[in-house]
């Protein structure tokens, strides 16, 4: 029962007939009651089916309703902006043409669900074409990266954002994009990525299920006190636990730290990455992509999407965060080398100019905050009213935190403030992805009310 869940770990729909109905259906016939209900998800259950077989033999849906030529990812920049170069923000490139073609590595546990809903908004906006997974939301994680996975691929189509996640694999990756894509992605300090891995994952690793303790803290404690004991490179889901962000970046994650291969990858990390967020530094990060990018502010207008309840910071001690860097010294080495050049680049760009950027871009959000979401935060996701914004939650729990839309919203942000707090899946649909399988997998969790 564990396999699917690691192929369709992220937010996902979250089926809402069951709570409907049984609001419905009021208490003195509870077992008529009970076989409605039941009758109503086995029926559903069946027209899913359905829509599989339906999908199976339709030819994949693509964003093809956005009407985009066919370009040739060999010639470069044919994807011309409409829009005039502008002169403001860059001193290093003569001309400022927002840039479209884009490649997001999206890491895991690292805030990237945010940055998602931003390429979507902005991906819409503009009619790209996104290079979208064939009816998931990923890319056959954690296998590699292949071209063939993208929906209704061809050898001849070019795309301008892939966003998804994926177990990165530059020469599948590569060719699907113009030669003037730009490559970001975004990290978050190993210690505090492994503790939220850790929690969000443990339960569909099975190395872990046999770590004494209750709770996941006391077992992350006591696995990061002697993880040799507790960890197996080759069982199940294991990379959940080691030096992911290697392995997402599509390195051996298994590595010793002292290798020298390290340093090579480090290099062609540089080289192939323009940008490297840092979720530490969100907003700083989302400046830097934003001027790299030639985009607007209100481009990168967020809100906190996919945040789990209880987050009251972390919850390792000095010295745990210094075992659980230890344990992944990898993605410490990478992480701390990335850092650095982070910090260039924030210098480039102004110091102070950044400080003021930053308070601003954060008043904007704050002032979107107030006129969007209903209670001016994020509410538990049985409080959510609309299918529409439900998050998908982790196998067995309910902690992943959604919103409430505002009731009276401007005209001019109704749009804006809907995009913005719309999760990944609802938001794929939109796009045109076909999301079957994940959609198969939310009604099969719903009728186990899993
Ligand atoms: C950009 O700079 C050019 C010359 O430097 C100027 O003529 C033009 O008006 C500027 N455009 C904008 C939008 O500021
Ligand atoms: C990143 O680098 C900055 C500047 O060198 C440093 O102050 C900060 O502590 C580093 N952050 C982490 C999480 O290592
Ligand atoms: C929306 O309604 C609330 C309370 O009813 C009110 O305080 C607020 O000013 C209204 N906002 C708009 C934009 O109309």
């Amino acid at each position: 029962m564990v396999q699917p869940s690691r192929r369709l770990e992220g937010e996902h729909q979250r089926w809402e007939y069951g709570h409907k109905t049984d609001m419905m259906c009021i208490k003195p016939q509870g077992k008529l009651c009970r076989s409605i209900w039941k009758g109503l998800i086995l029926g559903t259950l069946l027209t899913s089916f359905l829509i599989l077989l339906y999908s199976y033999t339709m030819p994949p849906l693509t964003l093809s309703s956005t009407g985009n030529p066919v370009f040739d990812c060999f010639s470069s920049s044919i994807q011309e902006s409409s829009n005039p170069a502008k002169n403001s923000s860059s001193f290093f490139t003569q001309s400022c043409r927002p840039r479209q073609n884009l490649m997001f590595l999206k890491t895991h546990k690292t805030g990237s669900s945010t940055i998602l809903n931003i390429l979507f908004r902005y991906g819409q906006k503009h009619h790209l074409r996104f290079a979208f997974p064939r009816g998931r939301n990923d890319f056959e994680y954690p296998s590699y990266f292949q071209r063939s996975q993208v929906e209704g691929y061809r050898p001849d189509i070019c795309y301008n954002i892939i966003c998804n996640h994926m177990r990165y694999q530059h020469s599948e990756v590569r060719p699907l994009l113009p030669q003037d894509a730009v490559f970001v992605t975004v990290l978050r300090d190993p210690a505090l990525l492994f503790e939220s891995s850790f929690q969000y994952f443990a339960r569909v690793v099975p190395l872990t299920w046999t770590i004494p303790g209750s709770g996941s803290k006391q077992k992350m404690d006591t696995f990061l006190q002697s993880p040799l004991s507790y960890y197996d490179s080759s069982g199940y889901n294991a990379h959940y636990l080691h030096n992911l962000l290697m392995f997402d970046l599509g390195y051996d994650n298994e590595l010793d730290a002292k290798n020298p291969k390290v340093k090579l990858i480090l290099k062609e990390l540089d080289e192939r990455f323009h940008l490297v967020m840092l979720m530490e530094y969100f907003d700083e990060s989302l400046l830097l992509l934003k001027d790299l990018l030639c985009w607007e502010l209100e481009d990168i207008f967020y809100f906190k999407l996919n945040a789990r309840k209880n987050t009251y910071g972390s919850r390792l001690g000095p010295e745990m965060h210094l075992m659980a860097q230890n344990w992944n010294a990898l993605d410490t080495l990478i992480y701390n080398h990335f850092n650095s050049t982070f910090w260039k680049k924030v210098e480039e760009y102004g110091v102070e100019r950044m400080k003021q950027d930053v308070l601003h871009l954060q008043r904007k959000n704050e002032l979107l905050i107030q006129e969007c979401i209903a209670g001016g935060g994020p509410v538990d996701a049985n409080k959510i009213k609309e299918s529409g914004l439900q998050p998908w939650q982790p196998i067995g729990e309910n902690v992943i935190l959604g919103y409430n839309l505002k009731k009276n919203i401007s005209k001019q942000h109704r749009q804006l403030c809907r995009n913005m707090l719309t999760p990944e899946i609802q938001y794929m649909s939109q796009l045109g992805a076909d999301l079957w399988l994940t959609q198969l997998w939310a009604s099969i969790r719903a009728f186990f009310k899993w």
